[in-house]
């Protein structure tokens, strides 16, 4: 981070050198030192180095489809009610920024098995989630392939997590992949898709349903002013949560 927040993603190598406004700065001033250190550039200015949050991460990386973002991720997760030890299903992997925060919800003791039809995304959520863990996940499946094709499998999910432009499509199979009581989260951009999505739900012998839209409003404080801040994330989508009741 420079002196006026702007942050910067990168990845120490040795022999590396980061270029940005401010001038160069070697990676060998950062390999080794403690989070929190600062260095200078060699025109003098400054950069706290910290290891990236999940959140600095998903916002930086390199997307091929358009990502769930942190805020709605936490609603996923906390509503969602995903858990470490839990099997998750989810599609599509998308650029794998759900799947990251899902993975991190199961931890090792759980299983993610995330579907994605594009060779081109599946390949790049697969290189998002190994930039972010260092490695994809022993619990992480990344199947390339239609979610519908779950069903088949006699796999039992406890929860699963759709983020697709037309999720009453795959309810079906989706539905038949979870246990009952098991938990189905659907993100959708916009109100005519919640809508149609909500009404295949309840046809569809899903119960407890409730959608959700989350608004995260950052704040400036200072000694002199305390207001929000100017700019927001004012619209991305909502959230519906659903149970998969008894046949
Ligand atoms: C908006 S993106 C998902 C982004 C992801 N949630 C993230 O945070 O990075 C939607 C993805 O669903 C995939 N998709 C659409 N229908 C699908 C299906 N039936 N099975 C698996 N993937 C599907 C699309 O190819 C696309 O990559």
């Amino acid at each position: 981070m420079d002196d006026r927040g702007r942050r910067f993603l990168l990845r120490l190598q040795t022999g590396g050198t980061f270029h940005f406004h401010g001038g160069a700065v070697p990676h060998a001033l950062i390999l080794g030192s403690e989070e929190g250190t600062v260095v200078h550039s060699q025109t003098g200015a400054r950069l706290a180095c910290m290891r990236p949050t999940i959140t600095d991460f998903i916002l930086k990386m390199p997307r091929g489809a358009q990502v769930i973002y942190p805020k709605d991720l936490g609603t996923i997760v906390i509503r969602g009610d995903i858990a470490p030890g839990m099997r998750v299903l989810e599609a599509g992997s998308g650029s794998g920024a759900t799947t990251i925060a899902l993975c991190r919800a199961t931890g090792p003791d759980g299983q993610v098995v995330s579907y994605e039809v594009r060779a081109d995304f599946h390949d790049r959520a697969a290189a998002n989630v190994e930039a972010f863990f260092g490695r994809v996940p022993s619990w992480l499946e990344l199947r390339l392939g239609d979610v519908r094709e779950a069903a088949a499998t006699g796999e039992a999910f406890d929860r699963a997590v759709l983020d697709l432009p037309e999720p009453e499509g795959v309810l079906p199979e989706v539905r038949t992949a979870l246990r009952p009581g098991g938990i189905l989260v659907t993100y959708l951009p916009t109100t005519n898709q919640t809508q149609q999505a909500v009404l295949a739900l309840e046809r569809g012998g899903f119960a407890e349903i409730e959608t959700i839209e989350t608004l995260s409003r950052t704040w400036h404080v200072t000694e002199r002013s305390v207001r929000p801040d100017h700019r927001m994330v004012a619209h991305t989508g909502f959230v519906i949560i659903s149970r998969r009741g008894r046949d």
